[in-house]
């Protein structure tokens, strides 16, 4: 089949599905069986089912992917020191992230364009994860727009934190509104990516050119100027996208226009978080965009450290790229996160299953945390730190 008449296929799903109403999807979280048991499951599941165009969006990486596979290898290569005859009663995975408290340090990382993976799309994922307690980032290329998803999120008690990310556009103007749009529909932080001035090199989207279907769009930013998303041709290159990115001082600009905290996703050199700071950003979410833009970029678990480092104990920080187990999550706070993000899990979850996959992916992830904690000796997760990990062993 053609490219286009394989997204034309999911696209017959798409559009012969209602409108999706709160009451339809929350009906659809009700347990059911589902036969994924890790997350890798759920992507194996997701490859499936997807056409090939939209498994290489959401799976694919820049160039060799170097980055894509270092982000879960560098997790991986770290040991846990496994400790004995702790006391753990009374233990949880709760911490503090944005001055509230979370059940669990696990948050759904914006991804565009969430109804390729299932008809429901970010109303399914948003829901899931209100329903489970994990925060969620909704993406400016979302296919629904923010209101409803806003206003359903926020009617749920157990929800975690509520953020809407910011593809920064070249119309300052446009991006003011669309924050204003957020603000007001009750979103508690813009996160500003700033890793992607340009896409990056992404071969496997090459070979299946993505083409939305019919009726699947970046709802956001339908009213966006033709002129400021054409891109520069090869030899003007840095006239085009690159030159309409945000800058540093867009960042001051933003922080000008809203009462909502700011933060920034996509640093990864310690001299950016340095300067971010300077900025007084809520905080920065240390990433590589899920290896997608520059490849060979370091893996976000060697470059959390580092940035830890160079911006002390206080600035909060958010980790993503390539964790698939709670004991990624551990490592991640041993490391200095607060939190860590999972994106590509919630499009796997999404297209095995819908909203009632994605809560399980959620659950299952944070179940591994506890395991991971009651076998390291954790009875919280601020007693994660360096000691944990191989070799440091100091206590
Ligand atoms: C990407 C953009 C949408 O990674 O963030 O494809």
């Amino acid at each position: 089949m053609p490219a286009i008449g394989r997204v034309l296929h999911r696209k017959r799903r798409i559009a012969g599905k209602p409108a999706p109403t709160a009451s339809r999807t929350l009906t659809a979280l009700n347990p059911r069986p589902l036969t994924a048991h890790t997350l890798d499951d759920f992507a194996l599941a997701a490859e499936r089912a997807l056409d090939p165009a939209a498994w290489a969006f959401f799976s694919g990486g820049a160039a060799d992917e170097i980055t894509l596979q270092g982000n879960r290898a560098a997790w991986q290569a770290l040991c846990l020191w496994p400790r004995v005859l702790r006391a753990l009663a009374g233990g949880h995975t709760r911490v503090r992230l944005a001055g509230r408290e979370l059940a669990h340090p696990i948050l759904l990382a914006p991804v565009a364009h969430q109804q390729l993976a299932h008809p429901d799309g970010e109303w399914a994922s948003a829901l899931a994860a209100a329903a489970q307690g994990a925060g969620y980032v909704l993406a400016t290329q979302s296919n629904l727009p923010l209101e409803p998803i806003a206003q359903a999120v926020l009617a749920d008690p157990g929800r975690g934190p509520l953020w809407f990310q910011l593809y920064w556009q070249a119309d300052r103007g446009f991006n003011r509104t669309l924050v204003q749009r957020a603000e007001a529909a009750g979103f508690e932080a813009i996160v500003l990516t700033v890793d992607a001035p340009v896409q990056g090199v992404r071969d496997r989207e090459r070979r299946h050119p993505l083409q939305l279907p019919e009726g699947v769009r970046a709802v956001h930013l339908r009213d966006l100027p033709a002129a400021a998303t054409s891109p520069g041709t090869p030899d003007t290159y840095c006239a085009g996208l690159p030159a309409q990115a945000p800058t540093w001082d867009d960042v001051v600009w933003l922080q000008a226009q809203t009462r909502l905290p700011v933060w920034l996703k996509g640093v990864l050199h310690p001299l950016d978080a340095r300067q971010a700071q300077g900025l007084n950003v809520a905080g920065l979410i240390v990433s590589n965009h899920g290896g997608r833009t520059l490849d060979t970029a370091p893996p976000t678990a060697q470059a959390l450290p580092l940035i830890r480092a160079a911006v002390g104990d206080a600035l909060p920080l958010v980790v993503d790229g390539g964790i698939r187990r709670g004991t990624d999550v551990l490592k991640a706070v041993a490391l200095g996160a607060h939190a860590v993000m999972v994106g590509r899990p919630v499009v796997h979850a999404l297209a095995s299953g819908g909203a009632p996959a994605v809560a399980r992916m959620v659950r299952l992830l944070r179940d591994e945390l506890e395991m991971a904690m009651a076998l390291t000796g954790c009875r919280t997760l601020a007693d994660a730190g360096a000691s944990l990990l191989h070799p440091a062993a100091d206590d």
